[in-house]
């Protein structure tokens, strides 16, 4: 037992009773506070704080439960021990309740109280330990819930710095990507969830689409921003766009999910389209319901070389194109859309 442990109030109305329990704890090594009832006790207690407190059931002014709780009130972690008559285990039991540490039957054997009062301490001490340990847990998990807070709070900042980075590269180089972009996700969104896609699988198509063309990047200017039609050769080079792009994202593990329309973006159902010539349902979905989306905002949208066309002719065109460039589900799926849907997403690609 520490010395500071060493400490111990005994409150008893019988002094030879106190003298006895005094000249034990004395010649045992301990500090001793002498109280005559549980009033005193209780005023020495606030005074003194002992980590171990003797005390007898039956005094007058204040008996021993009443003591006993009062000074749990104040300390917790009190250990104390009840002092009873042989008639008196009812209330010894009772005390154990209300949070004694044990209680002893007079008269008081000096090795039984020395026991009591060494495990009472340890119970006592043990009790503090775990709950600091308990604290210093509660606290470590509370730190480490912070720091992983705010390290996925600047993973998904540099997530989206990234992605714009990586868009505002782009639109350097291919003037008009950005809103066409914009317009595209808000048909593609709307298109992959009256078609029943999980909530998931429409976040990472919004991936896919943001970045489609990111392979341009690695076409040279010459070709890219060239004002009028592409030569045989010069297509050959423009048609590497997409794997291009599937290069520059794959390796980058928050990118993954934007792989299929990256790099399927231009396969057509029919399998006549390029880089692998995928028939089918072996074109990505994503990538399947971007070629529609793509294809409506080429058509309704000026472009250098063709005028904007009205949403029937547009709708007439992609329905005329279902199982050869389109796959006719998502074409079906497209055209369920009202016009009014249509609308709205392209009037909210607008805001800022
Ligand atoms: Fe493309």
């Amino acid at each position: 037992m520490a010395n500071g442990a060493k400490h111990v109030l005994i409150v008893d109305d019988d002094r030879q009773v106190r003298e006895v329990l005094h000249e034990i704890f004395l010649s045992n090594g301990f500090k001793c506070e002498i109280a005559t009832d549980g009033r005193e006790g209780l005023e020495t207690f606030q005074l003194t704080r002992p980590p171990l407190t003797v005390t007898d059931v039956k005094m007058p002014v204040m008996d021993g439960l009443e003591f006993l709780k009062a000074i749990r009130d104040i300390d917790p972690d009190a250990a104390v021990i009840m002092l009873t008559g042989v008639g008196d285990v009812k209330i010894a039991i009772e005390s154990l309740k209300v949070g004694a540490h044990d209680f002893i039957i007079k008269p008081v054997n000096v090795d039984e109280l020395l026991i009591a009062a060494e495990r009472a301490v340890e119970r006592r001490q043990l009790l503090i330990e775990r709950r600091e340990y308990q604290a210093t847990l509660e606290r470590r998990v509370e730190e480490a819930t912070r720091d992983l807070a705010l390290t996925l709070r600047e993973l998904q900042d540099t997530y989206r710095a990234t992605l714009e980075a990586l868009g505002s590269a782009l639109d350097t180089r291919d003037v008009g990507t950005e809103a066409h972009s914009r317009r595209v996700h808000g048909y593609v969104q709307t298109i992959a969830r009256i078609h029943g896609l999980p909530e998931r699988d429409v976040k990472d198509i919004e991936h896919g689409v943001l970045l489609h063309d990111i392979g341009k990047i690695g076409i040279p200017d010459a070709i890219l921003l060239k004002p009028g039609p592409l030569t045989p050769e010069e297509w050959i080079v423009m048609r590497t766009h997409p794997e291009v792009g599937r290069r520059l994202i794959e390796r980058i593990p928050f990118l993954r999910a934007a792989v299929p329309i990256v790099y399927h973006h231009h396969e057509k159902w029919d399998g006549t389209g390029y880089p692998l010539g995928l028939r089918g349902e072996a074109i990505p979905l994503g990538a399947r319901i971007f070629a529609v989306a793509d294809a409506f905002d080429a058509m309704t949208f000026d472009r250098p070389y063709s005028r904007a066309i009205s949403y029937e002719a547009a709708r007439r065109e992609i329905e005329r194109c279902a199982g050869t460039h389109f796959d006719p589900d998502v074409v079906r799926t497209f055209l369920s859309m009202p016009d009014t849907i249509l609308e709205e997403i392209r009037r909210r690609s607008l805001e800022p």
